[in-house]
């Protein structure tokens, strides 16, 4: 059996290649819903139907594990999916999200002050960043911003236009220091160096922290780690192959990817 990863398009590849590079003993699947991307201006409800589609196949591709590297599915269809899909469907397989490991990384590394969050629409409306780190710091004071410039920007390859707008992005976040910023979507990792010339405060990208968390989960599972097949196999399946993706998936990780076509 594999592991397998989900992203509503391309972006999950910049967290799919970090997952590859610290753990490459295991067999990857990855699916992208670049039919039906972005997901980040969606309601819940689609988010949630799309996202329960995803597993369905990536557990019919004899996947034990997925980890949903979308921040948008990771905000709220996680948690519905671990509640209720889940026991009901396949009580047997996980599902990891990106959200937990970047809250988790932000309270370690925040001091007292406020943590910032950029991500898309949907996951700042789904109010779940707040949830999760008010219950490990209460009180703690969440800035959020939607960013929706940052993913069509980093996807036309317009990365030198990016510091304008991430700098107006962070001043949205309020005028005290903050003491971590989190990079809460799939396409903020390719960013993440910018905003560290733009900010001195500590940030979280979920690149960065994905890949220990797993590793740390699959030590606590060997139950689980034990039936993973060691081929180092990777296959990427999309939902839609338009003429521009094998060029965008090359500039998501610097690396040339064979994708593959395949339905939901
Ligand atoms: N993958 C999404 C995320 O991480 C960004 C792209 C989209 O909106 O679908 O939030």
């Amino acid at each position: 059996v594999r592991i397998g990863i989900f992203d509503s398009g391309l972006g999950g590849l910049a967290i799919a290649m970090s997952i590859m590079d610290r753990l490459p003993q295991y067999d990857y699947i990855y699916l992208g819903d670049s039919k039906r991307v972005p997901y980040g201006n969606r309601s819940q409800a689609a988010i949630h139907e799309f996202t329960i589609q995803a597993l369905d196949y990536l557990f019919a591709h004899e996947c034990l594990l997925v980890i949903i590297a979308c921040n948008t599915a990771s905000a709220e269809a996680v948690r519905h999916s671990q509640q209720e899909y889940l026991p009901k469907n396949f009580p047997d397989r996980h599902v990891l999200g990106v959200l937990m490991p970047s809250v988790e990384a932000a309270v370690e590394v925040a001091g007292p002050g406020p943590i910032g969050v950029l991500a898309t629409a949907s996951t700042v409306d789904s109010g779940s960043y707040v949830r999760e780190l008010q219950k490990r710091r209460p009180n703690v004071d969440v800035r959020q911003a939607a960013a929706p410039l940052l993913v069509p920007l980093v996807e036309a390859g317009g990365l030198k236009y990016a510091r304008p707008i991430l700098a107006d992005y962070i001043d949205l976040l309020g005028p005290e220091p903050l003491s971590a910023l989190i990079l809460g979507c799939t396409h903020y990792c390719l960013l993440k160096d910018l905003v560290r010339e733009i900010t001195t405060t500590p940030v979280v990208s979920p690149d960065e922290v994905v890949p220990d968390r797993l590793e740390e989960y699959l030590c606590r599972h060997p139950e689980i780690e034990r039936q993973l097949a060691r081929r180092g196999e990777r296959v990427y399946k999309v939902t839609d192959l338009g003429p521009g993706y094998a060029d965008l998936a090359e500039r998501l990780t610097g690396r040339s990817i064979p994708l593959e076509l395949t339905s939901l």
